[in-house]
């Protein structure tokens, strides 16, 4: 119960935006859309060579929340039209900054 009222009190906070999104959700879709190209947990290969592993995109200094949403949001050559809803990017994103090293 009470962790139902802090989960809604969570998602009503825009000042608490750095949660957004759901990892283990962002897991399951990750592991079923981007998994053909993309090594999507820490310690795989990526089938695609060009496809950066997502525990690697997560170390990158330069990755956010704010860059992964616009880069999923965007249309790139390299990857096929993959259309988001805007629950699934940001579980995506929540699943993907998870991967950071400590
Ligand atoms: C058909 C293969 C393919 C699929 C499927 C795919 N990607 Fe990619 N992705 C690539 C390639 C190739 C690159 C590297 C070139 C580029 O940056 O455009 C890339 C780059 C990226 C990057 C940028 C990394 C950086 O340099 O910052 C992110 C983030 C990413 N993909 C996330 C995803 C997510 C999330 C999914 C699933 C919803 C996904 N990709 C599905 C091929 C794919």
């Amino acid at each position: 119960m009470r962790n139902a009222v802090i989960a809604c009190l969570w998602l009503a906070s825009p000042a608490l935006a750095d949660d957004i999104g759901s990892a283990p959700r962002g897991a399951t879709l990750a592991q079923e859309i981007c998994a053909v190209c993309h090594a999507v947990t820490r310690g795989e290969t990526s089938p695609d060579p060009d496809a950066p592993g997502f525990a690697e995109v997560a170390d990158l200094v330069s990755t956010t929340r704010q860059s992964l949403f616009v880069f999923l949001n965007t249309p790139h050559p390299s990857m096929p039209n993959i259309i988001l809803e805007r629950e699934e990017s940001d579980d995506l994103i929540a699943y993907i900054l998870s991967l950071r090293a400590e």
